[in-house]
């Protein structure tokens, strides 16, 4: 068995309705079958009627980009993962970067989010990655392993085998500064073996790596030419049909 590819489109806080609605339509237009699944995470608003149009197209799901640790209850704001999965999402983005850094999320919370996530059977697309200073300090792996530590290795094995992992170093997010393809393969590879080390080789072998920061049409070949790197966590590239569906077409053949 080949581990799933998996190209995901994080929105981010973009798009009304009737953006959200016809960026979804341009999309499956444009999107042929594939054997990379195409993931879409809106903003929460879009996801009910978004779930409508992808219905029936087997390489394109949904995604939300956050969700609270209880299942419902007087947490005023917040959506939790049943009601996600109620409407249709089969993934949730936990540990964003922006998510840590604006909200102070911490690694024990995200691991309560984790849990929340997989005991409603969807799947967390759970981030890592080193801030500026830490690559620059050469210290890129102990951030990276303590993030996987605190939030997910708690995890059985089952369990960990629903997880994808994006691996966003924070500096090449929205900067137009990608990591090298051999930062990434580098980093992929040193995150597949950790998944090893506390798991089996035959789990870390199946796990979805996916790759984020300034991932666009001109360098996701590159990336994706990569053996750990098994597809992207896409930012601004996510909000052009185009440019999106370039990036799910960018495996090479052999892969
Ligand atoms: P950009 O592709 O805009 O750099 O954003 C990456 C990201 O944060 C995806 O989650």
């Amino acid at each position: 068995m080949k581990r799933q590819r998996i190209v995901a489109g994080n929105w981010k806080m973009n798009n009304n309705f009737d953006e959200g609605r016809d960026l979804t339509i341009s999309i499956i237009q444009k999107l042929g079958p594939s054997g990379t699944l195409a993931v879409l995470c809106p903003p929460f608003i879009h996801l009910n009627y978004m779930s409508t149009l992808a219905k029936g197209i087997a390489n394109l799901k949904l995604g939300a980009q956050n969700c609270h640790t209880e299942a419902n209850g007087a947490y005023t704001g917040e959506i939790s993962a049943p009601m996600l999965k109620s409407v249709g999402a089969e993934f949730v983005i936990l540990g964003h970067s922006e998510r840590r850094e604006y909200f102070g999320e911490t690694d024990d919370f995200l691991a309560k989010k984790v849990g929340a996530v997989l005991a409603s059977e969807l799947r967390p697309i759970f981030c890592v990655g080193e801030k500026l200073e830490s690559r620059e300090a050469g210290e890129q792996e102990s951030v990276v392993s303590s993030q996987l530590e605190g939030g997910l290795f708690h995890l059985s094995a089952e369990q960990m085998s629903k997880v994808v992992i994006a691996y966003e170093p924070v500096w090449a997010i929205g900067t137009g500064k990608t990591a090298s393809k051999e930062q990434a393969q580098e980093m992929h590879k040193f995150i597949r073996s950790l998944v090893a080390k506390k798991y089996n080789d035959n789990l870390a072998d199946l796990t979805t790596i996916l790759y984020g920061g300034s991932c666009k049409p001109d360098n996701a070949k590159e990336l994706f030419s990569q053996p750990d790197v098994d597809g992207g966590l896409i930012g601004g590239a996510s909000l052009k049909a185009a440019d999106f569906v370039a990036i799910v077409n960018s495996f090479p053949d052999s892969k």
